[in-house]
This record gives structure tokens, sequence and C-alpha cells, in this order.
């Protein structure tokens, strides 16, 4: 019989609301835990027709309500996870780390037939990294504790709701100039999050096994390529200032004050290392799922907003200006 009751942590988040969508659509049942119903329940409700998503508010340390979720659920897929650390436990370790090895001992435990945890690309080189280590230790935890466990490693993920590409076109509409760390030399595989969740969707529906996969897009892009692109795409000229890495790392300590910083130390580390595949492990295509989208292709289907004159930029509206110049 077909596993069919999915257990979610982390379902409110760009690939969460995506892999929701697509796992409804074709009758599983989603039992989807946030741990703000109040603020979250409104954009879970509507990913899915009624009756197919449970919506389950948890702390998710709380091991006495979670150990009940996984009483019916037969996959878990954990996609929980931080880019900064704040204060009361919100720490890598707690979040990467010893969360998913408690999910990988309940898997375990209650005899789910797949758990799917995302961790991500490039974190076995950049060892300098709190973000990498936390998240390669949980790896580690997950195998441990449950053999049969799939890791997915996708490179930089990206789609309308995402908070990269979409960021990335805000602050380049807003600064005279913009910073690039490392020269922007850094390799990204950006990977479509349609592309990913086709892949989450793929080892769940064929029972694939296959401990780690890495999740790539299908082109190699620099960083400075990408800020080019998404420049050429709105429409825009802006500066780009190769930034010395002192100087970096003091506008990071600075905006590490903030509640959401737009970029921490931490990160700048982790820039400093390629995120595409490594060769060492099988990747999306090994597995029978390629990705099929392309950045640009992409992107130019929501980045008019970013550009002058919004939607009325795009080709439909420019056409109907005869229309606008006639009731003038
Ligand atoms: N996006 C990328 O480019 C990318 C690249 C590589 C790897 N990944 C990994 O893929 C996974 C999903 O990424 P995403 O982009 O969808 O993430 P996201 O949009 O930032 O969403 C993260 C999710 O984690 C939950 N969460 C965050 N902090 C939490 C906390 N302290 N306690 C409990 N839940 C918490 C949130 O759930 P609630 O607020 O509803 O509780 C949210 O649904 C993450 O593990 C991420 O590291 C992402």
């Amino acid at each position: 019989m077909k596993a069919k009751n999915v257990l979610i942590f982390g379902c409110t988040g760009q690939i969460g609301r995506s892999i929701v969508r697509k796992l409804t659509k074709d009758n599983y049942s989603v039992t989807a835990v946030t741990r703000n119903i109040h603020q979250k329940g409104i954009i879970l409700k509507t990913l899915g027709n009624a009756g197919f998503i449970n919506i389950v508010e948890a702390n998710i340390f709380d091991e006495k309500k979670i150990r009940e979720l996984f009483k019916n659920a037969d996959i878990c897929i954990n996609l929980v996870g931080i880019l900064y650390e704040q204060k009361r436990g919100n720490t890598f370790k707690n979040i990467h780390t010893i969360f998913p090895s408690i999910l990988a001992k309940l898997s375990k435990q209650y005899n789910l037939k797949h758990f799917i945890h995302l961790s991500a690309l490039g974190i076995n080189d950049a060892v300098d990294s709190n973000y990498a280590k936390s998240k390669l230790e949980g790896e580690n935890e997950i195998l441990k504790n449950f053999p049969l466990a799939t890791i997915l490693r996708p490179s930089v993920v990206y789609s309308v709701e995402d908070n990269f590409s979409t960021s990335f076109m805000t602050l380049l509409s807003r600064l005279p100039f913009f910073p690039l760390y490392y020269s922007g030399k850094t390799k990204f595989a950006p990977i479509h999050c349609s592309d990913l969740t086709d892949i989450i969707y793929h080892v769940i529906s064929n029972n694939i096994y296959s401990k780690i996969i890495e999740c790539i897009g299908p082109e190699i892009i620099t960083f400075k390529e990408i800020i080019q692109r998404l420049l050429k795409l709105i429409d825009k000229k802006r500066i780009l200032i190769n930034f010395p890495l002192p100087l970096a790392n003091i506008s990071a300590r600075f905006f590490e004050l903030m509640p959401y910083p737009l970029i921490t130390r931490d990160q700048i580390r982790i820039l400093k290392y390629d995120n595409i595949s490594s060769g060492k492990y099988k990747t999306n295509s090994d597995i029978g799922v390629p990705s099929k989208r392309y950045f640009n292709d992409e992107i130019k289907k929501y980045c008019y907003m970013w550009k002058e004159g919004g939607q009325f930029s795009t080709e439909r509206y420019k056409y109907n200006q005869d229309l606008e110049n006639k009731t003038n």
C-alpha cells in the first residue's frame, strides 16, 4: 500500500509550501507543524483541499506532542532551518543538529517508511562556518539513528516565494551600488523550488533511500553573474564594488545587531566556498530527476515587480499603451 500520511516540519517556508501543494494535489494527507498557527495557519490552509491538511501548532522541542504526531505518520520531512542564530535556544546546534536527531530517533521508533531531511550543499568544505558544521553534525546524527533516511543537499533555492532573488532585486532597486564578497567569484548551481520539490516527491513516491543527494540546478553561475543577470532582468544599472573582507566583516557585525540581519559573519565565511556539486555524492540527475528550470527564464516570470512601472512594464501592457493614449 502507498504510504500516504506525511508529517512535515518547517512547511511554512518556501520549500515547505511548494511540497505541501504538490503532495496534497496527489492525495497525500499532510500534517503541517508550525510554531504559530495564528500567523501561519492562513497560509497553510490554502495549500491544499479541505481534509488533506491537518495543521498543528507545536514547539519543535515539545517531544511529548511531537511523539503523538509520529503515531499516525508514514513519512516525515524536515525543512526546519535557520540562517542566523537568535537568542533563547534558536541556535544552529539546536535547530540543525539536535532537532533532526530527535526526528530520526522517532522515525525509527515508530517504524516510519521514510525520513527526508533538507541539509545544504557545500557543508563538507565550509569547515569554518557554524551553520555548515551544525548541518553536517545533524546529517551524521540522522544517519546514525535512522540509516534509511534520505538527506537532500540543495544549492541556493529560488522562486517568487524566496528570500534570495526577491531580496536581491529589492536591494538592487534601492541601493546605488552593490557589494561583492570574494570579488563575486563564488560559484552556485541555483535550483528552482519546483525542481527541488519534484526531487522530494520522486524520493517519496519511488521509495528512494540514497543517503545523501546533492540537488543542483542546470547551470553554474558565479555570484557576480547572478547579480548582473538580476540587474539586466529588472532593467537597472548599479555599481558593483569588490568589498574587502575586513570591511565586510565590520558591516556584518553591525547587521547582526538587527532582528533580521542582511548578512552575518558566518554567512560571509560560507560565501568563500563554491556551492556546486562535489562529485562525491549522487545528484538529482543520477536519481532520474534533472532540473528543468533555468534561472533567467524563471526570474523573468516575476521580476517585473522590481522594474520601473511594475506590471505595466510587461509586454502585455506595453501593447496597451495605445489604448491609454486614446483615453487621455
Ligand atoms: N532556501 C535555500 O536556498 C536553501 C538552500 C539550502 C538548504 N536549505 C534548507 O532547506 C530547508 C528549508 O528551507 P526554506 O528556504 O524553505 O526555509 P524558510 O523559508 O526559511 O523556512 C524555514 C522553516 O523553518 C521553520 N523554523 C524556523 N526557525 C524555527 C524555529 N526556531 N523553530 C521551529 N521552526 C522554525 C519555520 O516554520 P514556522 O515559522 O512555521 O514554525 C519555516 O517554515 C532548511 O533546512 C534550509 O536550511 C534551503
